[in-house]
Formats: structure tokens, C-alpha cells, sequence
């Protein structure tokens, strides 16, 4: 890990963009739509072909194979032919000898368009009938007949934002011909969903296309499908020109045209008993998808599994309505629909709690799931930590003293006002689609005994090399500093699933550990050989030295894998993993889809200054469930960074576009994400205590994405301080609640 974060930090870590590149080397620039919906009536290429430097134009006719990229839907042309709409929507290829040149080409492209409507809104997509798919519905009991027997029945809207990933590495592919087909270098989360793509894009075979990923400079979710189509149009273009071509992204562009989180718009309606047990919860989610599918329909699905957070309720309808506007196609993000789904229940509770008068945490702790509980759509609950951490949390932190402090300060000041948030989570882990839930490893023991491991993970920044060389380094017993993983690769792992959906450390690693216990066994067999020991099973290897019944022996690592090597000993494995006991029916939206859930509770501390809107966090004191840790540092960072994307998305990343579909946050002065000053100013996690988990290796658990739903209890934090200010506040869950919001909110009677 030291190592990695010197590399980084001083420049030695290659990105795509910084792989040296072979001798005739192109570069690409994409031509695309500058209108978010029109026909197209005539495209003139003439003057640009004639631009210096310019190798060839690639646009629909140059495709061998399928003009289709689309995954789950087929529904995402590579080169748009007679109709766009999406403003980025790609029309050509221009391929020059530099970057530059194939950009000044492509500005002299002519493209005469008609206008067509443009919508932006999901609502107004819904009335219209512009669906990517009929409308879904996940329900658990009888929310219909429930309604009757409630005391307190709340009905309101919810919006949430979008947001930018801002990897800092932007989408980049590097394409090279070779003897039997192509080499891509890509900045993907998907190896093989890229080398599929291209595959059926080119029509050739799967096996004459290799993709290699050394490390992301992170993804976020925004190259789960979408570094897809740079890895496409760099090989078409390889392909075609028989030469190396790059494609990497300017920053302007990455931002202006690649899809980001979904925005949401839901409507929803709880009704609780007078004692406060949540009764029936129904919710319609209007999902803002962009122009085509993407990954939207699985994000759509993972809203619904997460509509009721950490509750326990016992009848639901959730309604998941995935709208086609005229945005880039929107797409995977941290939490993949979870938040979205989570907010809005958090919202109705904070509602509900308010037209009863009591503390939403009243509520929240009432109707906290537990064992034998059944998550709404048919789970079954198992090994719940909600109650423990949210009563972990409060032994820790005290949540009446927090509470208490907040009313003291309120009391005495008027212009700053504090504001108090508990928000306990609740994620499932495993891709939602039960088979993707499959990784496989290969292990190689050098005769030095140094080792190589390869597996599907990829590497964004995460720290999942570095789980994984715990992994072996734990398996094997010997020192981390033998081992060295290797890049992801679809020649040496096929037939990968994305790392995403948090599973990469628990898929891979036990892949990886199975691979090495295969090697362990074999070993032993040689090491019972070499020490005339009869049975094999009562040999072991602590700190590279073979110990026999507990007592260590001469015999170490090194002479081990000699002794092996020269006995003809396989020394390397290759080994596979799925996860045990998940199923999904997708007839009846009933099923088991999750292997576990991973738990936490927060407590959030925010002050406003109702004069100027502005906010500052004071603190995030959080107990989460990491189960038994691989990695203490990376999986604080991991929790801490989550949080942190987190408090952005409900607060200052706020996207706009215009009417006509353009982004106007499309820069960094226009679009604010969390810096180090505006992260809180104190941040505690605490690892809740003995959590266990048999999904994940050494019993760990996942840890990418779950801390992101910490930071939805910032904006009750927030709405709260308002609320403290003024009594008559009329509440809103609309987010981002930036400090323009919270100060029109403040001051209603001011028009703007
Ligand atoms: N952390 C860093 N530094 N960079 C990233 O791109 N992606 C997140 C999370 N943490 C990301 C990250 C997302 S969206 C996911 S799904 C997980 O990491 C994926 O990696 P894992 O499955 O190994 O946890
Ligand atoms: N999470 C992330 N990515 C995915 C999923 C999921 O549940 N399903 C398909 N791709
Ligand atoms: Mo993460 S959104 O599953 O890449």
C-alpha cells in the first residue's frame, strides 16, 4: 500500500495517457452531437477529411459488425445515422497524427440538423410515454388494505440530483493491432464487457481480443459501462487502420457528455400506528435515465431493494419507472440507485416524525430490522447489526447528550443555528443480477517463492490488490512483500464480471484463496515428503517455516517450494468462486438476492448560518459494520472518502442544464465538490465488534459503497438547524440543499 501511494503521489503510477506508445501511433477525437434531440439531415465530412494530418472519418458504414453497444437493453447505437438525442451523442470518428490535429478536423464537420422536442424532465418524459422499460414493481404485504388500520398517514414528493464522478483519470483507451486481432489498454471497470462489445462491434471472436487494465485513476461507477465505448471506437479504429490508436478524454469533455448518478423524482405515502411502528410505505420513483438504458434498469432495481433502508415494514409497494430523456444516458454511481431509494424514506419518516411532533430518531429506532425480520421483497434477515451498531453507536457517542448540546446551543444563539441527523444504513451485498456473482483466480509460485496473482479485480484506488495480497499473504503465511498481483487481463482471467457493486474484494479474494489453498495442499504432501512425516494434515506454515504438530522444523518457504518445484509439483492454480445460496425470481420480484448486508448507524452535527444560508459539518461520529476487517487503513479511507461523496451529493454538487439539454455545471468553478475545507471537521468511525461473515474472506465484509449513505443524514441535519430557526419552515426534500437553497428557504418573502 506504501508503495502505491508513493507512486502516486509523486508521479511514478502510469494511466493510460501515460503508456508509451508505439511508433505510428494515432490519435482519435470524437465528433459529436451538439443538439440533445434532431434529426439529422445532411452530414458534410469533405473539408475535414482534407484537414492536415487526418488518417480517416469512421462513422456507421465502417462498422464490420453490429452498430449496437447497449448491454442489458439493445438499445445504444455506436455512431448516431439519422437521429441524436443527446447532446454528446458520438456521429464520427476523426483520427489524425496528433490530438490536436484530429480536433481541428473535426470542427470543420458540418452537420445540417432539424430540431426535434427535448426532454429533460422524468415526469414530463412519464406523461409522454418515453419509458426504457415498463414500469417495475417490488411489493411485500398488502399496502392497499393497510392504510385503514394507520393513525398517521403522510404523503409528499422527493427530488435528488444527479452528480459527477470525476474520476481523475478521464475515460482513455489505447488500441494496438497484433498478429491475431487487438491488445486494448483501457480505464475499465469491465474487461469483458469491453472485449464482448468490441468483439460483436468488429465481428470477430472473442479470443482474438485482449483487453489489459493496469489501475483506473478511479471510476466511481462511471466505468462500469460507460469506458465501454472509448475502448470501441479506439479498436474500429485500430482495426480499420491496421495502426496503435489512442482516445483520451479532455476534462471538458468527459464532463459535457458522459452520464452521471440519476436524478430521481418520487412521490410517497407512509402511514404509521400512534406508538410509532411503521405500517405501510408505497413510493413511485421516477428515475431520470438519459437517451438510452445503460445500466439505468439494474440501478432501478437496486432503488427498489433499498426503498425501505433498514426497516422493517410490514407492507410496501415500491414502483420503479425508468424515464428516457434527452441527457447522456445516465448511469452506475457509488450506491447504484441504493441512496436515491434510501432518501426518499428517510424524507417520509422525517415528515412523518414532524406531523407527529416527536424526534425522527424515535422512529428510526422503533422500526430497525432484525433477525428473522424479512426484508420486503422476500429476504430473510440474517446476522443483523442495525440494532447493534445504532446501540454501539449511542454506548459511544451518546445520542440524548448530542441531541441535548444541539438544544443548548440553539437556545442561546439566533444567527447560528446547529442541527442534528441520525442515519443508519443498510446495503446489500452482491450484484443484483445473481450471475455476475462469479470471479476466478490464478496463482503462480515462482521457484524464487515469490508468487503472481491474477484475478478479475480491477484496480481504481479502492485497494482491492492490496486485499488481495492480505489474502495470500494470510493463506500462504509468508511476507506480503512475495507477492505481486497482476494486471486484469482477459487472456489470463476470462469471462469477468465488473469489479463493482462492492463485491471485488470478497469475489476475487476468495477466488484467490482457493487458488492458494490448492497450492497450500500440494505443498504439504512435498513438505511431509521432506521431513518423513506420515500425515500430511498435521503440517502447517506460520511465518514462512513448515511446522509440524505445532513445533517449527528446519524447513522453510524457500527450500519448500525448491523441493517441490524439483519433485514436479504444479505450482500454480487456477480456481473459480460463485457465491453460494443467492436467487432472484424475476416473475414474482420475490427472492434472496443479497449474500449479506453490511449495517452502520451515524450521528451528524451540522451548523447553519441562517443569515447567509452557509453550513459548515461539524461532526460525523459513525459505528460500522466492516464484519472482520482485511484491511483497517484501506477500509477506513474507503469509509471516509464514501462519506465524504456522500455530503456532496446532498449538498453543493448541484448539475444543471438548460431547456434545451445542455449542462451548464460543465466546469469546476460551476460545479463544487467536497474539498478538504469543506469535509467535517471531525470524522470518527468506529469498527463495530464482532460482526461475522461468512461471504467474505476471513470473514470481512464489503466496504466501497455502503459508507456513501452516510452522508443522506447530513441533509436532515441541515433541514433540522433551518427548522430550529425558523418554526414555521415549510419542509423540502429536494437535494442538493445548497446554501442557495437553504437561504431562499429561510427568507421565502424574498423573490429572486
Ligand atoms: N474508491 C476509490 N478510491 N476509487 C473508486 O473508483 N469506486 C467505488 C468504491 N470505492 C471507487 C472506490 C465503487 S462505486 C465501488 S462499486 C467499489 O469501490 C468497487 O471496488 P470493490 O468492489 O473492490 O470495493
Ligand atoms: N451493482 C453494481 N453493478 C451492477 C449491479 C449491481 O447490483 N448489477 C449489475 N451491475
Ligand atoms: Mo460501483 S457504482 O458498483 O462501480
Amino acid at each position: 500500500m506504501k508503495r502505491d501511494i508513493e507512486n502516486h503521489v509523486t508521479g511514478i503510477s502510469k494511466f493510460v495517457d501515460d503508456f508509451p506508445t508505439l511508433d505510428g501511433t494515432l490519435e482519435a477525437y470524437l465528433f459529436y452531437s451538439e443538439k440533445a434531440h434532431a434529426e439529422i439531415l445532411n452530414i458534410d465530412y469533405a473539408s475535414a477529411l482534407k484537414s492536415e494530418g487526418v488518417a480517416d472519418i469512421l462513422t456507421a458504414n465502417d462498422i464490420p459488425g453490429e452498430n449496437q453497444i447497449g448491454g442489458i437493453i439493445k438499445d445504444e447505437m455506436l455512431f448516431a445515422e439519422h437521429e441524436v438525442e443527446f447532446i454528446g451523442e458520438p456521429i464520427a470518428l476523426v483520427i489524425a497524427d496528433t490530438k490536436e490535429n484530429a480536433k481541428k478536423a473535426s470542427n470543420k464537420i458540418v452537420v445540417e440538423y432539424k430540431d426535434l422536442p427535448v426532454v429533460t424532465d422524468p415526469r414530463e418524459a412519464y406523461e409522454k410515454g418515453l419509458l426504457i422499460r415498463p414500469p417495475q414493481i417490488f411489493s411485500g404485504g398488502d399496502v392497499d388494505s393497510a392504510w385503514s388500520g394507520c393513525d398517521v398517514v403522510v404523503e409528499g414528493k422527493v427530488d435528488s440530483g444527479g452528480q459527477e464522478h470525476l474520476y481523475l483519470e478521464t475515460q482513455a483507451s489505447y488500441a494496438v493491432p497484433t498478429d491475431s486481432g487487438l491488445k486494448i489498454y483501457s480505464s475499465t471497470q469491465s474487461p469483458t464487457v469491453v472485449q464482448r462489445t468490441i468483439s460483436n462491434v468488429l465481428n470477430i471472436p472473442m479470443h482474438r481480443i485482449e483487453v489489459d487494465v493496469l489501475r483506473l485513476g478511479g471510476g466511481f461507477g462511471g466505468k462500469e459501462d460507460q469506458a465501454t465505448i472509448w475502448a470501441v471506437l479506439s479498436a474500429l479504429a485500430a482495426y480499420k487502420l491496421n495502426r496503435p490508436v489512442k482516445l483520451v478524454l479532455s476534462r471538458m469533455d468527459d464532463l459535457k457528455i458522459t452520464g452521471k448518478r440519476h436524478p430521481y423524482s418520487s412521490d410517497y405515502k407512509i402511514g404509521l400506528s400512534k406508538d410509532g411502528k411503521i405500517l405501510a410505505y408505497e413510493v413511485t420513483f421516477y428515475q431520470n435515465a438519459g437517451a438510452f438504458a445503460d445500466l439505468s434498469t439494474a440501478i432501478l432495481e437496486r432503488t427498489l431493494f433499498h426503498a425501505a433502508n433498514c426497516y422493517a415494514i410490514p407492507n410496501v409497494k415500491a414502483t420503479g419507472i425508468s424515464c428516457k430523456t434527452n441527457l447522456p444516458p445516465n448511469t452506475a454511481f457509488r450506491g447504484f440507485g441504493g441512496p436515491q431509494g434510501m432518501f426518499v424514506i428517510e424524507a417520509a419518516l422525517h415528515k412523518a416524525a414532524d406531523v407527529m411532533g416527536i424526534d425522527v430518531d424515535i422512529l428510526q429506532q422503533k422500526n430497525l430490522i432484525a433477525d428473522n425480520d424479512v426484508y420486503f421483497y422476500g429476504q430473510k434477515v440474517e446476522n443483523a447489526q442495525a440494532v447493534n451498531s445504532w446501540q454501539t453507536a449511542d454506548e459511544k457517542f451518546n445520542l440524548d447528550k448530542l441531541k441535548k448540546e444541539v438544544r443548548n446551543f440553539n437556545e442561546q444563539n439566533e444567527r447560528f443555528k446547529k442541527g442534528f441527523a441520525v442515519m443508519p444504513i443498510s446495503f446489500g451485498i452482491s450484484f443484483t443480477n445473481s450471475f455476475l456473482n462469479q470471479a476466478s483466480a490464478l496463482v503462480h509460485v515462482y521457484t524464487d517463492g515469490s508468487v503472481g496473482v491474477s484475478t478479475a479485480a480491477v484496480e481504481m484506488g479502492q485497494g482491492v490488490n492490496e486485499k488481495i495480497i492480505e489474502v495470500c499473504s494470510r493463506t500462504f503465511s509468508i511476507s506480503k512483500n512475495r507477492i505481486k498481483i497482476e494486471t486484469t487481463n482477459t487472456t489470463r482471467i476470462a469471462n469477468t464480471s465488473p469489479t463493482a457493486a462492492s463485491t471485488g474484494a470478497d469475489l476475487n479474494g476468495n477466488a484467490a484463496k482457493i487458488a492458494c489453498d490448492n497450492i497450500l495442499e500440494r505443498l504439504k504432501i512435498i513438505a511431509a515428503q521432506e521431513l518423513n512425516a506420515k500425515d500430511s494434515e498435521k503440517l502447517s506454515i506460520e511465518n514462512e517455516q513448515v511446522y509440524l504438530e505445532g513445533q517449527e522444523t528446519d524447513l522453510g518457504w524457500d527450500e519448500l517450494i525448491q523441493a517441490a518445484y524439483l519433485s514436479r509439483t504444479n505450482l500454480s492454480s487456477h480456481a473459480y468462486y460463485a457465491t453460494p445460496d443467492i436467487y432472484f425470481d424475476r416473475d414474482k420480484n420475490i427472492g434472496s438476492p443479497f449474500a449479506y448486508h453490511v449495517y452502520g448507524t451515524s450521528f451528524i452535527t451540522v451548523t447553519v448560518d441562517c443569515l447567509l444560508g452557509i453550513y459548515k459539518f461539524d461532526s460525523v461520529k459513525i459505528v460500522h459494520d466492516f464484519g472482520k476487517s482485511l484491511h483497517r487503513l484501506i477500509d477506513l479511507g474507503q469509509a471516509e472518502g464514501a462519506l465524504a461523496q456522500g455530503i456532496g451529493w446532498m449538498t453543493m454538487e448541484e448539475l444543471v442544464q438548460s431547456a434545451n439539454g445542455e449542462l451548464k455545471s460543465n466546469t469546476l468553478s460551476t460545479y463544487k465538490i467536497p474539498d478538504i475545507y469543506s469535509v467535517p471537521d471531525e470524522v470518527i468511525i468506529e469498527f463495530l465488534e464482532n460482526s461475522e461473515n461468512r461471504f467474505g474472506p476471513f470473514n470481512s465484509k464489503a466496504i466501497g459503497e455502503p459508507p456513501f449513505m452516510y452522508g443522506i443524514g447530513v441533509y436532515f441535519a441541515i433541514l433540522n438547524a433551518m427548522k430550529s430557526f425558523d418554526p414555521n419552515l415549510e419542509l423540502f426534500y429536494n437535494a442538493p440543499i445548497t446554501p442557495e437553497k437553504v437561504l431562499l428557504a429561510l427568507y421565502p418573502e424574498v423573490k429572486v
